[in-house]
Formats: C-alpha cells, sequence, structure tokens
C-alpha cells in the first residue's frame, strides 16, 4: 500500500521540547501523510485501516470529509503517464 500526499515544506522541521505532548510525555511524528497538524500526528492514520497490499491510494477532501480512492495512474503536465502496476507501488 502507499498514499500519494501533498506536501508543501519545502525543508526540515526541528522538533524540541516545546514540540512534547503534554498528556502523554512523548511526541508522535505522522508517517502516514494525512495529518492535519502535520509532522505531528493526530490520528488521522485511522483513515488507513482497511489499505491493500499493493495498491495506491489518493485522499481527497470531499466536503471536509476525506474520501479514499484508488490511483491507477499518474498522468504529467508534458502528457506521460505512470501506471501503477502492483510491483510499482512496493
Ligand atoms: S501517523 Fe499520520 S496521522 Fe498518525
Amino acid at each position: 500500500m502507499g498514499r500519494l500526499i501533498e506536501h508543501e515544506a519545502t525543508g526540515p522541521r526541528k522538533l524540541d521540547e516545546s514540540d512534547i505532548d503534554p498528556e502523554k510525555g512523548d511526541i508522535a511524528v505522522c508517517q502516514c501523510g494525512l495529518s492535519d497538524e502535520y509532522p505531528f500526528c493526530d490520528g488521522s492514520h485511522r483513515q488507513t485501516d482497511g489499505e491493500e497490499e499493493d495498491t495506491t491510494y489518493r485522499y481527497v477532501d470531499d466536503e471536509g470529509m476525506d474520501q479514499r480512492r484508488v490511483v491507477e495512474r499518474v498522468v504529467f503536465a508534458d502528457g506521460s503517464e505512470e501506471t501503477l502496476e502492483p510491483s510499482a507501488s512496493e
């Protein structure tokens, strides 16, 4: 499984003590790419439950609700395409 995610940052974010969750005492860094509090986990990874191996997804905001869609191919601005075969998304 994989996800197509858009990121706007162009550099690293340095974490420090102020980033520690006062209730949990830790820092949870998002690895799914779906958090609205990126780079911190906000629980949005729960949406990935049920994702299948060898499938690439895109989460699309539909009136405030993220809808999961399967991506089969990517079309680039120059007209070229990339078909996402199961083996290509591993
Ligand atoms: S790992 Fe991404 S929201 Fe939790």
